[in-house]
């Protein structure tokens, strides 16, 4: 038997292929290892000795896994940045002494940071053969940070809040971590939260024994939980939960176990959660109407798909892509006009990806001959972008849209917007609502 001595724990320590970081109970950082140093750019002398409240605060991290422990008793994760513009993932773990307190936070620190030029050359040929696969169109460099962050996090099981407008592609991105990952040969149960009605949740999620209540089936009943087990679960819309659901959800996501409805004893699962919404969650947090610890829970790793109005350059790549399908399903062989490319690489496409897929099958159904052009275009022209809507109907509510949109920009109160306009407060709130232009 060979005993680990000091020295050689000491080896380990610094040559792990993960950052250490240890606090005390009080979230005073105790130590970190040379690797945790090598990929923050931050020296032990900086910080040890400083509590985590006080690094927060002085910016040196954004967020801090031992923080989130001591609160919770238990073990929590969370991704931030650090002052030397690094992106790091914080795993936790309490470590307790007899007495059932918390003696040391232990943190094993993992890098997130994108760019990282030794393997770029390696990775390039990973990313292109793994999107060639996905027919997902990715020219940008915020879409290919993006998927790059996907690939290097897909396999660990930290939770994954997926956040962006309507139609910029988060079920995409959702379906491709679940390809990505050590669990693709698992489950990948989707959940529209928005379509679940309330009182339906709850046995829907965790399922429920047998003769629970009146009504319910004999057998018992499996739920969505325990079918993704060992798999991923996709939680849409995750803004529609209702609160007392919440609050079950955040124990699973913290035990990896619940009660059903009915239930006695706990059943595990071994379930890795994504989450997405095109909702602003912290406002939802600010208003009561969502849970702020289960914000933190879900909000672990943090993909934001920007508009496709803010990558522009993921356009005509996309154009091309949909062109080419549409040609295919309806046996065609038409090609766009530079003219007509260039007013629609300018259009603000509110509805994002969806809306340039839909309005290029249109183009090719509607189009008369074999090159499509500005006037094949039921054209609106504004003064610094166009639209393209076919009836009428679509026309004004597009450019109601568009009013609102701008309005939303310029003024700073739905109050504010209502007195200009010469409606109610509620008819603008409605509105915003309708377009989904509440949280930009
Ligand atoms: N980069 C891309 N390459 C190819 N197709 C894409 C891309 N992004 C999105 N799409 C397509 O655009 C459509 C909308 O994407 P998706 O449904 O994932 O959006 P979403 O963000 O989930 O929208 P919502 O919030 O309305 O649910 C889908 O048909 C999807 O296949
Ligand atoms: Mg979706």
């Amino acid at each position: 038997m060979y005993y680990i001595n000091n020295e050689l724990l000491m080896l380990v320590f610094n040559n792990l292929y993960c950052g250490v970081y240890i606090t005390d109970c009080k979230g005073t950082s105790l130590c970190v290892n040379k690797p945790f140093e090598e990929m923050s750019g931050i020296s032990s002398d900086e910080i040890v000795g400083k509590t985590m409240q006080e690094l927060v605060e002085k910016k040196y991290f954004s967020a801090s896994a031992s923080l989130l422990v001591l609160e919770s008793k238990k073990p929590a994760a969370a991704t931030y940045n650090t002052k030397t513009n690094k992106k790091l993932l914080a795993r936790g773990k309490p470590i307790f002494n007899k007495n059932g307190n918390i003696e040391y936070v232990i943190n094993t620190v993992f890098d997130l940071t994108v760019v990282d030029y030794k393997d770029r050359i390696d990775r390039d040929g990973v990313r292109e053969s793994y999107l060639n696969e996905e027919n997902f169109i990715t020219y940008s460099n915020e879409m290919l940070e993006i998927v790059d962050l996907l690939l290097k996090i897909a396999s660990m099981d930290t939770t994954v809040l997926i956040t962006g407008e309507s139609g910029v592609g988060k079920g995409v991105i959702a379906s491709m971590l679940h390809k990505a990952s050590n669990r693709k040969n698992q489950a990948f149960i989707k959940i529209n939260c928005a379509a679940i009605p309330e009182t339906l949740f709850e046995s829907e999620l965790f399922g429920y024994e047998d003769g629970a209540f009146t009504g319910a089936k004999k057998s018992g009943k499996y739920g969505l939980f325990e079918l993704a087990n060992k798999g991923i679960i996709f939680l849409d819309e995750i803004s529609e939960i209702p609160l007392h659901v919440q609050a079950k959800l955040l124990n699973v996501i913290e035990d990896k176990s619940f009660l059903k409805i009915g239930g006695q004893k706990f059943t595990n699962v071994d379930v890795k959660i994504v989450a997405a919404t095109n909702k602003n969650l912290l406002q939802l947090v600010d208003e009561g109407k969502f849970r702020e610890d289960l914000y933190y829970r879900l909000n672990v790793i943090h993909i934001n798909i920007p508009p496709l109005r803010e990558r522009k350059d993921d356009i005509k790549p996309l154009i091309t892509y949909f062109i080419n399908k549409y040609n295919e399903k309806y046996n065609c062989f038409k090609k766009i006009s530079k003219s007509l490319m260039s007013i629609l690489e300018e259009s603000p496409w509110y509805g994002n990806v969806r809306e340039l897929e839909n309005t290029i099958e249109r183009l090719i159904i509607t189009s008369k001959g074999d090159l499509i052009t500005e006037s094949d275009l039921s054209l609106r022209s504004g003064r610094d972008n166009y639209t393209i809507k076919i009836k009428l109907e679509d026309i004004l509510s597009n450019y109601e849209k568009e009013i609102l949109y701008k309005a939303k920009n310029t003024y700073k109160s739905t109050r504010e917007i209502a007195k200009v306009f010469g409606v109610s407060q509620a008819t603008v709130v409605r509105k915003l609502k309708k377009y989904k232009i509440n949280n930009l």
